[in-house]
């Protein structure tokens, strides 16, 4: 059972690590530098945690790193799971369950997104605002099966599921990122891995998306199960508006995010600093 698995992986990360986390950071695709800055750090690779799935895909680290940024007690993953790896969706989840019993209280959540929304450019960050989980809603959320009370409640609202005052604390850190250009959006998940048609996009934006991705909202739905505090955040990595001549790629979206990563790593540890003043 999976609260067997959990109680089994944070036994096996306090052995190594006995620090106690209040917030988890999850880095999405090419965002896992700040993960460098890191003090104090225990690295676990996820192969050496039990029950932990492992990272399949360029730009994504595969492990767990426990230690203090900006002055807060974190846990991070460096690099994520994905339903497009052939994981279920209760395996790319298990790692925020983990990090809630190791003690997390706050999850802050990212990932690389295509801008729906034809404001959005390409370097410009979006707050998640609210999600649209395409997979979730057809089957795939990562709560279907018995419920645990353990964990949560059976039917858990995520009407609000994006921490409001910890958006305004992101709004607030981003004016001290010079050259920043911060949103606030809807997030629509897709499970991949090909990139959108044209006329998906087209879709995407008639049913209110801002940015789209392959990521983050099973792991915010599990966050909330537990009630735990979520900030999600997208890089735009490329515009997805559906218009002709726009092609997408693994290559170019890794590149923004390689290029955006300063700011961006400013940006988390902003957050972070004002969390810790809290
Ligand atoms: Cl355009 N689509 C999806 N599904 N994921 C992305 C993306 C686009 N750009 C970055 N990640």
């Amino acid at each position: 059972m999976i609260y067997e698995q959990v109680m089994e992986a944070t036994e096996a990360i306090q052995a190594r690590a006995p620090q106690k986390p209040l917030v988890g950071l999850i880095l999405g695709s090419g965002l896992g530098d700040l993960a460098t800055e890191i003090e104090n750090a225990v690295a676990l690779p996820y192969e050496e945690i039990p029950h932990f799935a492992r990272s399949t895909v360029a730009g994504h680290a595969g492990q767990l790193l426990i230690g203090t940024l900006a002055g807060v007690p974190v846990v991070i993953m460096q690099g994520r799971f994905h339903l497009y790896e052939g994981y279920n969706a209760t395996q790319i989840t298990l790692p925020v369950r983990v990090m809630h019993q190791l003690g997390a209280q706050t999850l802050i959540v990212t990932n690389a997104a295509g801008g729906v929304n034809p404001e959005y450019k390409p370097g410009d960050v979006m707050l998640m605002s609210d999600h649209i989980f395409l997979p979730g809603m057809v089957g795939m959320s990562p709560l279907v099966g018995p419920n645990d009370e353990r964990f949560g409640v059976r039917f858990p609202a995520v009407a609000n599921a994006y921490n409001a005052e910890l958006r305004a604390l992101a709004r607030e850190a981003a004016q001290d990122v010079p050259g920043l250009c911060l949103h606030e959006g809807v997030y629509t998940m897709v499970v991949g891995p090909q990139f959108e048609s044209k006329a998906e996009l087209r879709f995407l934006r008639l049913i209110g998306s801002d940015a789209v991705g392959m990521s983050t909202v099973p792991e915010a739905v599990i966050a909330r199960h537990m009630e735990m505090r979520v900030l999600g955040m997208s890089l735009i990595t490329n515009t997805a508006t559906g218009a002709e001549q726009e092609e997408v790629d693994h290559v170019s979206v890794l590149e923004v995010a390689n290029a955006a990563r300063p700011k961006f790593a400013t940006l988390a540890r902003g957050i972070l600093r004002r969390l810790a003043l809290l």
